[in-house]
């Protein structure tokens, strides 16, 4: 697992001659696991195709307000990063970022976003050493912005001075410095809250060597782990995919493989927690006589008795206080908001999100899913396809106004 996993940093890259090392960033970030999302000034395609980036990144480029598939590409990537890099950053970038100037897709993503902001300048010595640059440079410290170089060295031309490019491990390593501060997120709105989070498919042995198990692959409980840490929670992730847990310094991974297993781990650390998010997939059945050895091929039919799981969820919402918040899924194939409405209700939770996984590249292993949520008020939202990451976003959004406002309230709006 790369130390970016499921990190989505958008890349401006503008118009200099350091612009072919942003391939090299690029390639460093994806191999570290990041989303990387493009943006190329048309400055910037004079000197590097977009066909490079297109082949490297984890999306098209993008270059205009106005010709991208998204009708405000600006705000969609401004919202949904956990970092924006801009390298190199030209005299032009800093000036307008500076001064607010929305002359393009990446200022209006600059201005567009809570994100962290990285900002790597490159240009001629006396160019940087201009004392209108070296204010704007200033300006954007005082406001939190992070510079990276330039350093000394070879510049274009032959000349020799201050405004190289920094290489790109050195801005690679700036990145990850600024991820892992625990400022890195759009907002901090979850610092002080303690969140619990299953993911991942339990697995009820038969035998040493075969198990019951499910499709779920964690993907989606990861993302709401990895959102509520980045929104400054400290996060528990009770897992049964741990080599696939995303890395953050406010999350600790416990691994476990079966239904009493996640049990033991949820129910040792719920009453710690003020939000207790269930996405995992817990088998309701496992063998009762589990086989110390492994069972022999045979002609004859095997029979594997099963008896029920403690249903976890159900147990803490049993003794359920009121000032906890419990999230629950529903996965279905049919019936859907009547099925979950009805678990709901029997499980005692607060809110439920209902999960069609019939439905195309939704729900078990897809990078994407699409939910329902139904609240104690009444209340039905519904989340159109997206990245799971976007999903997570929307139930944290909707857990913590349940902790904040309460289910009156909340059934108010
Ligand atoms: O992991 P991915 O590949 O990303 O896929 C995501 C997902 C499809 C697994 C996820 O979005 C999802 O729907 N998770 C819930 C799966 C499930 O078991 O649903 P259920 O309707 O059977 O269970 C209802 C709720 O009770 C769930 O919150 C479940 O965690 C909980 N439960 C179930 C059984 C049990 N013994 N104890 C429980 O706590």
């Amino acid at each position: 697992m790369g130390i970016f996993d499921g990190r989505r940093i958008v890349l401006g890259v503008t118009g200099g001659i350091a612009a072919y090392k942003a391939v090299e960033v690029c390639r460093r970030l994806i191999d570290a696991g990041a989303h990387v999302s493009p943006i190329l000034t048309k400055g910037a395609e004079k000197f590097i195709g977009r066909a490079t980036f297109d082949a490297l990144a984890s999306e098209k480029v993008q270059t205009s307000l106005w010709e991208e598939e998204h009708p405000i590409p600006h705000t969609n990537l401004g919202q949904k990063a956990d970092l924006i890099l801009v390298c190199p950053a030209t005299a032009r970038l800093l000036s307008d970022y500076r001064t607010g100037r929305s002359a393009d897709l990446l200022t209006a993503t600059l201005l567009a976003t809570r994100a962290p902001v990285i900002v790597c300048p490159a240009m001629h010595t006396e160019m940087w050493e201009q004392p209108s640059v070296q204010e704007n440079i200033q300006e954007l410290v005082k406001r939190g912005v992070e510079i990276v170089g330039p350093d000394q060295g070879r510049l274009a031309g032959g000349d020799d001075g201050a405004g190289r490019l920094s290489d790109p491990v050195s801005i690679v390593a700036a990145v990850e410095k600024v991820l892992n501060s625990g400022l890195n997120s759009k907002t901090q709105d979850f610092s002080g809250l303690q969140v619990l989070v299953s993911a991942g498919g339990t697995k009820e042995p038969i035998c040493p060597v075969r198990y019951i198990g499910n499709r779920s692959s964690g993907k989606q409980g990861h993302a709401i782990a990895l959102e509520a840490a980045t929104r400054g929670a400290s996060v528990v992730c009770v897992t049964t995919e741990p080599s696939r847990a995303p890395n953050h310094p406010n999350l600790q991974v416990v691994a476990v493989e079966t239904a009493d297993e996640m049990a033991k781990a949820v129910f040792s650390e719920a009453p710690k927690s003020d939000l207790v998010v269930m996405a995992a997939a817990v088998a309701d059945f496992t063998p009762i006589i589990k086989s110390e050895k492994k069972i022999k091929k045979s002609e004859e039919c095997l029979e594997i008795r099963l008896e029920p799981t403690v249903d976890i969820l159900a147990s803490l919402g049993s003794s359920h206080t009121g000032k906890q918040i419990l999230v629950g899924f529903a996965a279905e194939t049919n019936d859907l908001e009547k099925n979950a409405k009805k678990k709901l209700e029997a499980k005692g939770i607060d809110l439920i999100v209902a999960n069609d996984v019939s439905a195309e590249n939704t729900g078990f292993n897809y990078d994407t899913n699409a939910v329902t949520l139904f609240d104690l008020a009444g209340r039905k939202t519904e989340f159109p396809l997206a990245d799971k990451r976007d999903i997570a976003q929307a139930i944290l959004d909707a857990a913590l106004k349940l902790k904040v406002n309460g289910h009156e309230e909340i059934g108010k709006k």
